[in-house]
């Protein structure tokens, strides 16, 4: 049977490579994002052949209202919650900041995002899970949470904080069927990246901090996910799995 799947921060770069994927194997995908516009540009370009599994849930990882929303949308298509994917992100300004320059709207903004709205969804997925005896959790974090970015402070803080999550939930939950692992990626070409990584001289310093030579793809991190929400990943639990081209191993 079909399994019913959350993603947040669906309509764009990694999220959408990982609703794509999780489609292509037949879930029921839920695909959650912040823009509503750029939600049915995806439906378009990436996801028309699904039809039928396929869910729109215009909503923001934010606000408790929009995640009970969606969690239950997802939940009533199959009568289970199986897999959230907390993918929802956002870095923060454009300008490279420390810690004293950075702004407390700026933290706040950040933090809100990707610390709250991942305690959020988890928070309100859990007694879905709990209920009917078990689930997966795929957290996406950032090598950033591993390793401090370089003036990313607000960023590095919050993508730390979703790597404890993670290992909270794991040693919580474990007893009652509940997975929860995270997956680290490190620079990814995606619109998040894409004005970075269009400067060759940019890229060209960002390329030579990585041991395999190259930035990943979404795929390279859709396909981590895809791994550790299938049966395939029992025995992975309150893991991070680093997709960085050996960038945090230097
Ligand atoms: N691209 C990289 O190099 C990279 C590296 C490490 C980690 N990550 C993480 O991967 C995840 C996806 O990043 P991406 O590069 O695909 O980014 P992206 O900007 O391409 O996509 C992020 C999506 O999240 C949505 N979103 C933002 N705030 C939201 C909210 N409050 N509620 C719901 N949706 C919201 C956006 O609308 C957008 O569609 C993020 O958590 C990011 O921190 C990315």
């Amino acid at each position: 049977m079909s399994r019913s799947i959350v993603v947040t921060g669906a309509a764009s770069g990694i999220g959408e490579a990982i609703a794509s994927l999780l489609l292509q194997g037949g879930d029921h995908v839920t695909a959650m994002d912040l823009d509503a516009e750029a939600l049915e540009a995806a439906r378009v370009r990436s996801w028309a052949a699904y039809g039928q599994l396929l869910s729109l849930s215009r909503g923001d990882v934010t606000q408790s209202g929009d995640v009970k929303r969606t969690l239950h949308v997802a939940h009533a298509r199959t009568g289970r919650l199986d897999v959230i994917v907390n993918n929802a992100g956002i870095t923060g300004g454009p300008q490279a900041l420390k810690l004293h320059q950075t702004s407390i709207e700026d933290f706040d903004q950040v933090w809100a995002v990707n610390g709250r709205g991942v305690f959020l969804m988890c928070r309100t997925a859990l007694p879905l899970m709990l209920a009917q005896g078990g689930g997966v959790i795929v957290n996406i974090a950032s090598v950033a949470g591993m390793v401090a970015f370089p003036e990313r402070s607000a960023y590095s803080i919050s993508k730390g904080a979703v790597v404890m999550l993670t290992k909270s939930i794991a040693v919580d939950y474990a007893a009652q069927g509940i997975r929860c692992n995270a997956v680290c990626p490190g620079m990814i070409d995606t619109p998040m990246t894409h004005w970075r990584l269009q400067q060759p001289e940019l890229r060209a310093r960002v390329v030579s901090r990585i041991p395999q030579g190259d930035v990943g793809s979404v795929l390279d991190v859709a396909h981590a996910v895809q791994f550790l929400a299938s049966p395939q990943a029992s025995y992975l639990h309150g893991s991070t799995l680093v997709v960085d081209g050996a960038y945090s191993s230097v």
